[in-house]
């Protein structure tokens, strides 16, 4: 190294460029699936033979900045989940770790959160039910944080028109309350990324009653912290229910035949 010493210029750079960074994916995959039917628990179920949780671990994996992915599993299937990421190859340079899941999605980012070594930096938190996301849109996400967003979220616009109703018991008549502008609404994806010690302070100071936060970015918008969009993706569709395993499996079929030519 030729690098000379410039106190002068040191000081007056900013620390980020120069700062080591290490990005690592939290996968909260502890849910169990109640909107796709009874079986498995979701993230275990099969995508073309493959668990879906085993696509997840390999979309994150495919971004070459990820070094680390942490899996939150259902309590009862860590030791399983651990011996399944063992028997799927992932990439020489992505370490993985599985830890226990909470009730929440919420409780189980931050189990994610806690296993965490201490030298990650920028953190993604990506859904299991989202195991087609392509590494285009995990890097775009990733880049977005390292240009100094402290929170980013890959979204789309809306194909619907939205509209808020005062919600009454399933099948009646609701009273519409509003018609929000359809060009200013997106649907959020994950996976979402954050500047490490923000996301951390979110879980910290943000109390969800109830059911708990289903989106990480809103817990740092209640920090009135500035929170980016930037561009999702088609494939990045959470498996919810059942005609989405329809639609996951047709879009890894084309991928295959893709991949043929
Ligand atoms: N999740 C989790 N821990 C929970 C609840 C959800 O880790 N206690 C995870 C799910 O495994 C999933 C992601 O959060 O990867 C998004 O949640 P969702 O799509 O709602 O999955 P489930 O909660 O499993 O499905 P459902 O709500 O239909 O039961
Ligand atoms: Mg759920």
């Amino acid at each position: 190294m030729t690098e000379q010493a410039s106190p002068a210029r040191d000081a007056a750079a900013p620390p980020s460029p120069t700062a080591p960074v290490r990005t690592a994916a939290v996968i909260p995959a502890a849910g169990r699936g109640v909107r796709l039917g009874p079986g498995a628990p979701k993230a275990l179920r099969a995508l073309s033979g493959t668990p879906m949780l085993v696509h997840a671990v390999r979309a994150m994996a495919r971004s070459r900045a990820v070094s680390l992915v942490v899996v939150v599993a259902p309590a009862e299937e860590v030791a399983s989940v651990r011996a399944l990421l063992q028997d799927h190859a992932l990439p020489e340079r992505t370490d993985f770790r599985v830890v226990a899941g909470g009730e929440t999605r919420q409780e189980s980012v931050r189990a994610g959160l806690d296993a965490l070594p201490e030298d990650v930096t920028t953190v993604l938190v990506h859904d299991a039910a989202r195991p087609l996301v392509p590494a285009d849109t995990v890097d775009a996400v990733i880049e977005a944080v390292h240009s100094g967003a402290p929170a980013v979220v890959p979204a789309l616009p809306l194909a619907d028109t939205v509209k808020e109703v005062d919600p009454r018991p399933a099948g009646e008549p609701e009273p519409v309350v509003a018609t929000p502008v359809r060009a200013r609404l997106r649907a959020v994806q994950t996976p979402q990324g954050f500047d490490r010690a923000t996301l951390r302070r979110a879980h910290e100071e943000v109390a969800v009653s109830g059911d708990g936060a289903t989106d990480d970015a809103g817990m740092c918008e209640a920090l009135g912290l500035p929170v980016v969009v930037v561009p999702g993706h088609a494939e990045a569709f959470k498996v919810t229910r059942p005609l989405d395993l329809v639609l996951a499996e047709a879009v890894l079929a084309r991928r295959r035949a893709n991949d043929a030519f």
